[in-house]
C-alpha cells in the first residue's frame, strides 16, 4: 500500500476521513467543525442509548398463525406511527451473508485511496466512493466516508463504479441485495395492512422499485465533540433498512420529542425506518423521523443502507384515505423522480428537503 506522502498534505485541505485519521492532526480541521447550535452534546451523547425503541419479529408476520399476524401487524403500524423507526428480528436474512457483506465493506474502505479513488463520486451525482450532498467550499463536511451503488432498476447501474476489489465485493452487493428486496417488499406489505390498506397496495404503487446500497464508514475522531458524522436528514425512501456492522459503538441519533435520542442496535436486526414517500403517502400519519451520525473517540463504525423508493415516473400524493376533514391535505402532486433529484442536489438539512412537496 502506498502511503500518501504526509509532506505533500496541506492538512486543512484533506477532506477523506480516513487518511486525515491515519495522520492525526492536533486540530480538527474548520470543514469538519460544526457551528455550535449543530455540534452533538455530551449529555446526549453519553446519556444511556435508547432501549424501548419498538423490535418486530418479522417470523410472526410471515409463518405466524392468524393472530399473531394481527398483533405483529399492529406493533408494526403502532411502530410506523409513534416512532418511525424499529428495528426487526427472525428477518430471513442469512446472518453470514450479513457478515459477509459487513467483511466486504469493511476491506473496500481499507484499500489504499488510489483505488478507491477509481471509483469516485463525480461532481453532482451520488454513485460511488465520496462525500454526497456537497455543493460548496464552505459547507461543512461529514466524518464520514461513503461508499453508494444504484442497484435496481439495471438502468441506474453505473458498471464502471462496480469495484474489482475486493473480489467478491460486486457478488456480494448483487445476493444481499436480492434479499434486502424480499425484506423491504415484505414489510410494505404488512405496512399496507397495518394502515387499512390492501397488502399489495405499495407494491402496486410503486412499479419496478428503485433501489440503492450506501455503505457508510466512520473512523474514530479525536474530537467527537466537534464533528458530526452525518448530518441531520429523512431519508428521500419509502422505506430505508440499516444493518450496522458487529462491534460498531452507539453512533445513529433519531429526533424523538426535540431531543437527539442515540440508538442502541440489537446485533444482527435490522433497523427500520420510514422514509418521505410513506410520509407523504399517508399524509403525515407515518412521518420520516430526522435522524443524523455521531462520530466515537476511539472506535470505528460501519453500516450498510439500503433505500428502496417508487419507480422515477411514478406520480405521489397522499392517499384520500388519510385525508378528511380533520386532516388537510399536507402534500401536493408531484414526481418521485423529480423529488429524487431534488433530494440529491440538495445538502442534507434536516427535514428541509421535504418542503418541496409542502402544501
Ligand atoms: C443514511 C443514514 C445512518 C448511519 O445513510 O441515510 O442515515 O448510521 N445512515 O450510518
Ligand atoms: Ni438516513
Amino acid at each position: 500500500m502506498a502511503p500518501v506522502p504526509i509532506s505533500s498534505i496541506k492538512v486543512g485541505h484533506i477532506d477523506d476521513v480516513q487518511e486525515l485519521r491515519k495522520i492525526r492532526p492536533k486540530t480538527i480541521p474548520e470543514r469538519f467543525v460544526r457551528d455550535m447550535s449543530e455540534r452533538p452534546t455530551p449529555a446526549i451523547t453519553l446519556s444511556p442509548p435508547s432501549s424501548d425503541m419498538p423490535v418486530i419479529d418479522f417470523s410472526k408476520l410471515t409463518k405466524g398463525n392468524t393472530e399473531q399476524i394481527q398483533t405483529e401487524t399492529l406493533k408494526l403500524a403502532d411502530a410506523c406511527e409513534s416512532w418511525g423507526f424499529f428495528q426487526v428480528l427472525n428477518h430471513e436474512v442469512d446472518l453470514t451473508l450479513m457478515e459477509i457483506m459487513e467483511k466486504s465493506s469493511r476491506e473496500f474502505f481499507m484499500l489504499p485511496l488510489e483505488e478507491k479513488q477509481k471509483y469516485q463520486m463525480a461532481p453532482g451525482t451520488v454513485q460511488g466512493y465520496g462525500q454526497a450532498f456537497v455543493f460548496s467550499e464552505d459547507q461543512k463536511l461529514d466524518w464520514c466516508n461513503m461508499f453508494a451503488l444504484g442497484i435496481e432498476p439495471q438502468f441506474i447501474r453505473n458498471p464502471n463504479l462496480w469495484p474489482k476489489k475486493p473480489a467478491t465485493f460486486s457478488e456480494t452487493v448483487e445476493v444481499y441485495s436480492r434479499e434486502m428486496r424480499k425484506v423491504c417488499q415484505n414489510l410494505l406489505k404488512y405496512i399496507g395492512l397495518g394502515l387499512g390498506l390492501e397488502g399489495d397496495v405499495f407494491e402496486k404503487m410503486f412499479g419496478v422499485a428503485v433501489q440503492a446500497i450506501r455503505m457508510n464508514y466512520y473512523p474514530p475522531c479525536s474530537r467527537p465533540d466537534l464533528v458530526l458524522g452525518l448530518s441531520p436528514h429523512s431519508d428521500g425512501s419509502a422505506l430505508t433498512v440499516l444493518q450496522q456492522a458487529k462491534g460498531s459503538p452507539v453512533g445513529l441519533q433519531i429526533l424523538k420529542d426535540q431531543t437527539w435520542l442515540p440508538l442502541q442496535l440489537i446485533p444482527n436486526a435490522l433497523l427500520i425506518n420510514i422514509g418521505d414517500t410513506i410520509e407523504v403517502l399517508t399524509n403525515g400519519k407515518y412521518k420520516s423521523v430526522e435522524h443524523r451520525a455521531v462520530a466515537h473517540k476511539d472506535k470505528d463504525r460501519l453500516s450498510i443502507v439500503t433505500f428502496y423508493a417508487p419507480s422515477y415516473e411514478v406520480e405521489l400524493s397522499p392517499m384520500q384515505e388519510f385525508v378528511d376533514e380533520k386532516n388537510t391535505c399536507k402534500y401536493r402532486r408531484y414526481n418521485h423522480g423529480e423529488y429524487s433529484k431534488h433530494y440529491v442536489t440538495n445538502k442534507l438539512q434536516g427535514k428541509k428537503t421535504l418542503d418541496f412537496a409542502k402544501i
